[in-house]
């Protein structure tokens, strides 16, 4: 796709110009929407958001940040009326929390393929109360196969809406570091959640563009011109 190339070509140029993996990151402010978290960006081990709050959604009881817990709370409930319900089965985790799932991992399936799937304690985006693992109303079963399901492909396709990514795309492993998540969603805010969606790229791509501020120039040309 060519907007895909052209954003990427892009985000090469922001990393080159600036120096340094520093031009992924372009927004400082930890509680901000947009925070990137990542194997190269850390969060402290004393970070914990101050507005979290329990999700009202079916599925298993979890916290995230409220304007996050809000947006997902209104995609459930659109996702339901469409006939694909949801449920919650992991949002906001501890960095304490992570390490022990970490932890669990490598001892059942080695180092090298645990960080495949398992962030270490500090570089989950789930410690940012703004992430938020889904799977079909009654489940709590998270796989690749998610995406061929009615409701994989509804999440899939909407979650930008209300304003979520499927952050570990298929085929972008060597960016986000991640294999393919397909029931792992981020809330970024509707509007860049739009851009990402329509863009194609991973979040990582998208912030280097941000940066640049060339994404003011495609969310307007994505939205009025070019799109549907
Ligand atoms: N599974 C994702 C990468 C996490 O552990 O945060
Ligand atoms: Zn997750």
């Amino acid at each position: 796709m060519l907007l895909e190339k052209m954003i990427s070509i892009l985000a090469l140029s922001a990393v080159l110009m600036d120096g340094s993996m520093d031009a992924a990151m372009p927004d400082k402010n930890i509680d901000g929407k947009v925070f990137l978290v990542n194997r190269q960006h850390a969060l402290n081990q004393r970070y914990v958001p101050s507005d979290l709050r329990d999700v009202l959604v079916h599925g298993i009881s979890q916290d995230l940040r409220d304007e996050a817990a809000a947006a997902l709370e209104a995609l459930f409930q659109e996702a339901e009326a469409a006939g694909v319900p949801l449920s919650s089965v992991s949002g906001y985790r501890s960095y304490s929390k992570q390490a022990t799932i970490y932890q669990r991992k490598v001892d059942s399936i080695g180092t090298k393929e645990a960080d495949r799937i398992s962030a270490r304690p500090g570089t989950s985006e789930h410690q940012l109360g703004l992430a938020m693992d889904v799977a079909r109303k009654g489940s709590s079963q998270l796989n690749k196969g998610f995406i061929n399901t009615e409701e994989g492909q509804w999440v899939a396709q909407n979650a930008h809406r209300f304003g979520f990514i499927v952050r570990y795309l298929e085929g972008y492993e060597d960016v986000t570091g991640y294999d393919y998540e397909p029931w792992h969603i981020r809330y970024v805010g509707v509007e860049h959640a739009t851009a990402i969606y329509h863009s194609g790229v991973p979040m990582e791509t998208y912030m280097s563009g941000y940066r640049l501020e060339v994404y003011d120039y495609l969310i307007h040309q994505v939205t009025n011109e070019v799109l549907p």
